[in-house]
């Protein structure tokens, strides 16, 4: 199996196959979706809430991304890596190549960032250095918070999201995440751009998918319309600690099976017969 570049996400999109992509935030997390066969393995700033107990994606640094993207990489081979620039860290062009030369140690295939046209500048910025760059419009957490709502609500909603979709694909955009947006507008969006698009809560029409993998295996608590849960990972997870907490308490863990025993019974009975003796030093 090839690498899975742009060229195979955008051969994809042409011949209107869907696009899999999935937020993974740890080492294990990243082999088990390589070996599903996830195209777009992303390591979203979706991190701060889900694993680090954070209250909004607006306090993810640096840092973090680099931490979690390091684990990541380690797990993959195959996938695109796409990785989240965190809030603050694009304010200007200049600031945004420098954090993304951050993240390129850790051999990213493609850098992503949330806006419409104003980060047109920016994404020319980053392709200049030799970035592939992903957008996120919609609903963007970055700067509308943690409360999602549907964008593309009117007519005027729908020219804009269409123009700043255009804008940054001009601008050199690779593809695009489009986040709670209207199906029709995501529908006109896909159909007008040559990149991929990829939706989240924006309907079928997309090029891709993506969900957020805590939501997927039913680690969030949380239940929301846009995705959907295929394992219930918190109530399994509770049960085994559960489980191995009463079996440490009445004893019944651990057994024989997990002991270990590599001292003969005759030099267990001198250890005990030296220490009665009060240990001493002449006797070692
Ligand atoms: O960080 C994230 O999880 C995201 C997804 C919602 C696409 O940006």
């Amino acid at each position: 199996m090839s690498k899975k570049d742009l060229p195979y996400l955008l051969a994809k999109k042409e011949r209107h196959e869907p696009i899999v992509m999935l937020t993974c935030y740890d080492y294990p997390t990243a082999q088990i979706e390589e070996e599903a066969g996830v195209d777009i393995i992303f390591v979203g700033d979706s991190v701060g809430t889900n694993m680090l107990g954070y209250a909004a994606e607006t306090e993810v640094t640096m840092e973090d991304m680099l931490h979690h993207l390091k684990a990541v990489r380690r797990g993959i081979q195959e996938a695109y890596l796409l990785v989240d620039m965190p809030h603050g860290s694009y304010e200007t062009p200049e600031m945004a190549v420098e954090n993304a030369e951050r993240l390129r140690q850790y051999g990213p295939s493609g850098v992503k960032l949330e806006g419409g046209s104003e980060q047109a500048p920016v994404v020319r910025a980053l392709v200049a250095a030799g970035f592939e760059v992903c957008g996120h419009m919609g609903f963007t957490p970055q700067t509308m918070g943690t409360k999602g709502r549907v964008q593309g609500r009117s007519l005027e909603e729908g020219k804009s999201l269409i123009a700043s979709a255009l804008a940054l694909e001009e601008a050199g955009l690779s593809m695009l995440v489009l986040e709670l947006v209207s199906e029709p507008i995501s529908r006109l969006i896909t159909q007008r751009l040559r990149i991929p698009t990829i939706g989240i809560g924006s309907g079928l029409p997309c090029d891709g998918q993506v969900l957020v993998i805590t939501d997927v295996l039913g680690i969030s608590p949380i239940e929301r319309k846009l995705f959907k849960r295929y394992e219930q990972l918190r109530a399994r997870s509770l049960q085994a600690v559960n489980s191995y907490r009463e079996e440490v308490v009445q004893g019944i863990f651990p057994t024989e099976a997990n002991t270990f025993n590599r001292i003969s019974p005759e030099e267990a009975d001198a250890l005990a017969e030296w220490m009665d003796q009060g240990m001493p030093a002449e006797a070692v």
